[in-house]
């Protein structure tokens, strides 16, 4: 039988944290992953400041305590001065996975010429993929979208969970002669 397939959702906001607003772009991406995701899933979440320290020590707990496969962050990837979340996301990580961050912002300018100020970008801890995704709700669709469909062969690439989709709403791509275990 497969692994329950625990997921992440950390959120980087100020604001959100402090609850001036409410986190529109986690509960996006919950909505997003529960239409897409047909696996046993779990998930963890929190709304944390923009705090590198914090930060980092948020995706550590995640990973390495709580056993994610998969980290979704949205807010903080841009050229503000407390925007840390890129560089947070690097300090734990053993590999970057830069095709991640290229695709999303060239996918993303069809939507908004600003797509360049993020600098969201993707890595890997251990057996779980960290995904960087703008703070703004609108961009997380715009985003995660046209990279799913690679999120799940690359977990099976790192020993992650079996990640199954809804192949009428997300069509994932594994290479024909994978074995699965
Ligand atoms: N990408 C998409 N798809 N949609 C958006 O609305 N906003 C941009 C950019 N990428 C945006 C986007 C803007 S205006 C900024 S400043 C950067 O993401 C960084 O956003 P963040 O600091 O909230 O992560």
């Amino acid at each position: 039988m497969s692994k329950v397939v625990k997921i992440g959702i950390l959120t980087l906001s100020d604001r959100a944290s402090e609850g001036v607003y409410d986190d529109l772009s986690g509960k996006a991406i919950r909505e997003l992953l529960d239409e897409w995701i047909v696996s046993e899933r779990e998930y963890v979440y929190k709304v944390i400041p923009d705090e590198f320290e914090l930060i980092k020590a948020t995706l550590i707990e995640f990973i390495d305590t709580l056993g994610c496969d998969l980290v979704l962050t949205t807010g903080g990837t841009g050229p503000a001065l407390r925007d840390v979340t890129p560089e947070a996301t690097e300090a734990v990580c053993e590999k970057m996975m830069p095709g991640f961050g290229e695709l999303m912002r060239s996918e993303s300018l069809k939507y908004v010429p600003t797509a360049i100020l993020s600098r969201q970008t993707a890595g890997i801890r251990g057996s779980c993929l960290i995904v960087n995704l703008p703070g703004n709700p609108k961009a997380i669709k715009e985003c995660l979208e046209p990279v799913f469909s690679a999120i799940p062969y690359c977990i099976d690439l790192i020993e992650g969970a079996y990640i199954q989709t809804d192949e009428s709403k997300m069509k994932v791509f594994r290479p024909k002669n994978k074995k699965i275990s």
